[in-house]
């Protein structure tokens, strides 16, 4: 699948059926036995990694967990839930705020073979990638890093982090999050559902999994068919004028 879109042919969308896509879309608690297609699946998790993040570093993994014996403890390590004991596929969706460095490697290396690579690019994930995302031993140079941006910042608008090991660890996260939601609106749009968990045992996935030990596993995603009692009760939101302010 070409991921690629020309900005000048940019395809005509129908608002509606994205209206469709995430209005039906429900964290669901009781799947069907029936398997998702593996190319289902694939295009689901290439869609989710087409969401935006930060400086397209990419800090994420996904752990695809089908086999019934792995899933049984997976969904026994996510408390026994029931959308983790009925989905035919569990998915770890893991945080990483350690691979930056490789990653600003690969963003070089894979930079798209027809267009050349502009310079400020090459800058940017050879010189300020590394002095702003590295905390240094034991996070001394992310406080060295803060200190100068309060100082500076009492002047002109500096950035404020992240500045330290756990400011990376939110950093990572934010970017994940928002693959794991294009991958739940993709499993949707393919007439598929998912719950997402973030109600497990971090420890125990982290072991069962053998999942590297700095990264994060931000949830576990519940993925199949909606069973007939799959949804527990109708979706409510606040009231917008609660959430959203206008200035
Ligand atoms: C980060 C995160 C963690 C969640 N963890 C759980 C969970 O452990 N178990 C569960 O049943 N639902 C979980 N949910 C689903 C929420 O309960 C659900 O999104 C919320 O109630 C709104 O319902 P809706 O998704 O159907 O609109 C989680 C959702 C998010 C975004």
């Amino acid at each position: 699948m070409n991921a690629k879109v020309d900005e000048l042919s940019l395809p005509e969308i129908d608002v509606e059926e994205f209206r469709k896509v995430v209005r039906s879309r429900r964290s669901v608690r009781r799947f069907t036995d029936e398997p998702i297609p593996d190319a289902v699946l694939e295009d689901c998790l290439e869609l989710a990694t087409l969401a935006p993040n930060s400086s397209n570093l990419q800090p994420w993994e996904f752990y695809v967990v089908k086999t019934p014996e792995l899933r049984g403890k997976l969904a026994e390590a996510c408390l026994g839930q029931n959308a983790a004991t009925t989905a035919p596929v569990l998915i770890a969706i893991v945080a990483r705020p350690d691979t930056w460095r490789r990653h600003a490697q690969l963003a070089l290396d894979e930079w798209p073979k027809d267009e050349k690579l502009p310079p400020i690019v090459e800058k940017y994930y050879k010189k300020i990638a590394p002095l702003h995302y590295n905390q240094g031993p034991f996070g001394l140079l992310g406080a060295a890093k803060k200190t100068a941006g309060l100082a500076v910042g009492l002047a002109r608008p500096v950035p404020r982090g992240p500045y330290s090991v756990n400011e990376m660890k939110v950093w990572a996260t934010k970017s994940t999050a928002l693959a794991a939601q294009n991958l739940m609106l993709a499993l949707r749009a393919h007439g598929y559902d998912s719950c997402p968990m973030e109600g497990m045992d971090e420890c125990r996935v982290k072991k069962l999994l053998n999942l590297p030990s700095k990264g994060l596993v931000t949830m576990v995603l519940a993925a199949g068919r909606r069973a007939e009692n799959g949804v527990y009760n109708s979706q409510y939101r606040f009231d917008q004028k609660t959430l959203v302010h206008y200035l």
